[in-house]
């Protein structure tokens, strides 16, 4: 049948999600998929289920990132349209798009990832770094690709990281600052893939390092041992399926100094731009382009 893939949309990861989803196109009709663009923008005069109901196609590729398209609304809409589409269902991409209640499932169920706290306008800053030490990450819930996020080494930088974050979303999270390797995982129909050690000149994997910057190393050599991958790929594997993931993710972590990872998210719908990771991971893998999102397509359908 056709597939629609959908991709733009309205978040702050517009852009992103059209080079991740020119690729994903270019891929499936490659691969001989009956395939067609739709940039999802949704008009005044119109709304997400009317558009989508105009639309004359099997089955939807979701390759929107962020709020409004990663985060359960379109995956609801085409569920009421009775038509498949790729990753995770309604209730895990939402959940996945809060990084604050993702960390609470995971620490509830003993999943390593660090204590973190909203903060609103009752927060005590002093309170704030006493419980969760200096530096802070600083950042929306609700984003991605490091929009919004700062790093506090001190009180008096809290106040202008809760503004640049509070820009991005009404939800703001304070959690530790973890300095070490950054890690990503890709999970793939099922399949974790290797992880991926992210070598930055920047500070830390901001949005230049992971879009513009041809200087980023991607290392798949990342110094752990064969025990140490197993529970890597243990923790991820569970971390994607508490959630209650479906298909294809990226899970992201940091690897401290100690050699212990931790969880900070999981991406529902992970970028597919040629600096993306998941590619990569699957190109590691022996997996092709076409090959990579013939499997992501598939996940509609099981
Ligand atoms: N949020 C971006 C697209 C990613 O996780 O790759
Ligand atoms: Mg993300």
């Amino acid at each position: 049948g056709r597939v629609a893939v959908l991709m733009g949309g309205e978040s702050a990861e517009r852009e992103v999600s059209l080079k991740s989803g020119k690729a994903v196109l270019a891929a499936l009709q490659s691969a001989g998929v009956d395939a067609f663009a739709v940039d999802f923008l949704v008009e005044a005069d119109s709304n997400l289920l009317q558009q989508l109901a105009s639309l004359e196609f099997d089955t939807a590729f979701i390759i929107l990132h962020g709020r409004g398209g990663e985060d359960g609304v379109v995956q609801a809409a085409l569920q009421m349209l009775g038509k498949p589409y790729t990753g995770s269902g309604v209730a895990a991409s939402a959940l996945a798009m809060d990084k604050w209640r993702t960390k609470l499932v995971w620490h509830a169920l003993g999943l390593p990832t660090k204590p973190s706290s909203l903060i609103n306008a009752e927060t005590d800053p002093a309170g704030l770094i006493s419980q969760l030490g200096l530096p802070l990450a600083i950042k929306p819930v609700h984003e991605g690709s490091s929009v919004g996020l700062m790093k506090v080494n001190s009180e008096k930088m809290l106040g202008d990281a809760c503004l640049v974050a509070g820009r991005h979303d009404s939800m703001i999270m304070a959690e530790p600052w973890i300095s070490g390797k950054e890690l990503t995982v890709a999970i793939v129909n099922g399949k974790v893939l290797t992880p991926i050690w992210l070598q930055t000149t920047h500070e830390f994997y901001d949005y230049d390092a992971k879009y513009l910057a041809n200087d980023t190393r991607y290392n798949f050599d990342t110094g752990l041992d064969i025990a140490e991958l197993t529970e890597l790929t243990r923790i991820c594997q569970q971390a994607f399926d508490v959630i209650g993931c479906h298909g294809w993710g990226r899970l992201d972590l940091i690897r401290d100094e100690q050699g212990r990872s931790w969880l900070l998210e999981v991406n529902t719908v992970p970028g597919m731009t040629d600096h993306s990771l998941v590619p990569m991971a699957a190109k590691q893998a022996g997996m092709s382009m076409e090959v990579l999102v013939l499997e992501i397509l598939a996940s509609a359908f099981d």
